[in-house]
């Protein structure tokens, strides 16, 4: 039951390059296929929120579920839209829809059809290719659709020549492309960061002790969508006290008590681009001594690693640095003993930080795009976004820890454009330096 907007969200122009690039970079003789995602049932007659496949949006803006795109390298390269056809009866239900001749004149597609016809077309189609660029195991109900369309492929071509086609992954594909933001994917990328700051910064004002931290993630929310964002870019973990040492807590329903932290992990999405931000600072807007000694810890950490940031290093070494110094700070605190080495060696500081030091960001929060190139690592290069987030987790049961900082869970993430000469981050609108926290918690 999706509800779409009846003009695409932003200039076509930003889709039609999109393909372009993309048509430019196929392998001659190969097509590409892209799948909306599917409507998920929640309960009964309630759907989950509908949201296009990144992939899906990134070529062609359209939002509408039950959805495929082929585009077609070649001398002349194609763009072609399968869409649901219009529906008066499931429109009064549902909301509307473009059908074949709206997409094809509001999307700038070479031609646009109606799903119904999708197998019969797509043999037509894809006669003559000799692969195809599809992502497989990701959405059952089109990797069906496209093995049919293999088969018939099969059949009616028989020996001909022309027959079963190579599959490519398309993801991994499209992830190069998506990695490297430009100007069209900055916009979008911006703006989501930017919200996603102004919205962590509302919080930290209206943060006091009493207040729930499902009231937290309301006033966020609502800065989300008076911004323009039309959801969050993934679940808000709005974590007080001990809550914020479970990694993905996610119940957020518990009351923000004295003398606890809180850390919020949010981000708003605009225009199918997320912002990835957390913060920690203390419910009453003072730090302990033990609060303060971790935190000022952590967030050492992550500006180092932010200041070390620029073409040319590699993402694995800045995970590098962020163990060396957690676990160093680790030791500093007396969590763990012995030789530095020795815990990194062993796993041991994965005890109090279990994750990396951060992931690439983009339309997903988790974004596409390698890490490794057939197992090299790959330089970081301009246009490159992603985030930095050291944390330190001491769950309050944890009874090897020294007794002040039990309970402390403390992460400090922000979004980083990769510049010509260094960096950017995105993120900057909300404080994080201790001074600054302290003058602006509760203060609304
Ligand atoms: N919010 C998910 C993450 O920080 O990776
Ligand atoms: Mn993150
Ligand atoms: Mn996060």
């Amino acid at each position: 039951m999706a509800q779409v907007h009846r003009k695409p969200t932003e200039n076509i122009e930003i889709f039609k390059r999109r393909r372009e690039r993309v048509l430019k970079s196929m392998s001659p003789g190969s097509a590409l296929i892209v799948a909306s995602h599917p409507e998920l049932i929640r309960n009964d007659d309630v759907h989950y929120p509908y949201r296009q496949d990144s992939n899906m949006y990134y070529l062609t803006g359209f939002e509408e579920p039950e959805s495929f795109l082929i585009l077609r390298s070649g001398e002349k390269p194609q763009s072609i839209l399968f869409v649901r056809e219009k529906n008066m009866e499931r429109e009064t239900w549902d909301g509307f829809r473009f059908g074949p001749e709206g997409a094809k004149k509001e999307f700038g597609f070479d031609e646009v059809y109606p799903i119904a016809d999708f197998s019969k077309k797509s043999v037509e189609l894809l006669k003559g290719f000799d692969e195809v660029y599809y992502r497989l195991f990701k959405n059952k109900n089109a990797d069906e659709i496209v093995q049919n369309l293999l088969l018939d492929l099969k059949r009616v071509y028989g020996r001909s020549g022309y027959g079963l086609l190579t599959i490519k992954d398309a993801d991994t594909f499209l992830g190069e492309f998506r990695l490297k933001k430009n100007e069209d994917d900055l916009r979008n990328q911006r703006k989501a960061c930017e919200i996603s700051a102004a919205a962590h910064l509302l919080a930290m004002k209206s943060t006091k002790p009493g207040v729930s931290e499902r009231q937290i993630q309301g006033l966020m929310t609502n800065e989300f969508y008076k911004n323009g964002s039309a959801r969050e870019g993934y679940g808000f973990i709005v974590a007080s006290g001990n809550n914020a040492t479970t990694l993905h807590y996610n119940f957020n329903d518990q009351i923000c008590e004295n003398g606890e932290l809180l850390l919020i992990d949010a981000g708003c999405e605009y225009n199918f681009y997320s912002g990835d931000i957390t913060r920690t600072y203390p419910v009453n807007g003072k730090f302990s001594v033990a609060q303060k000694k971790v935190y000022e810890g952590v967030l050492k950490i992550q500006k180092d690693i932010i200041n070390s940031v620029r073409p040319g290093i590699y993402f694995k070494d800045l995970h590098a640095m962020g163990t060396d110094m957690l676990t160093q700070l680790m030791l500093d605190l007396g969590l763990v003993s012995g030789r530095k080495e020795d815990v990194i060696s062993s796993l041991e500081y994965k005890k109090y930080y279990p994750h990396g030091i951060g992931h690439w960001l983009g339309m997903d929060v988790h974004d596409a795009g390698l890490y490794f190139i057939k197992g090299e690592a790959r330089p970081i290069e301009a246009g490159m976004v992603f985030t930095i987030e050291p944390g330190l987790y001491i769950p309050a049961g944890d009874k090897s820890a020294p007794e002040e900082y039990r309970g402390i869970g403390i992460r400090i993430e922000d979004n980083i454009l990769v510049t010509e000469k260094g960096c950017e981050v995105l993120t900057a609108g909300v404080p994080k330096e201790v001074s600054e926290i302290e003058a602006v918690v509760g203060k609304f």
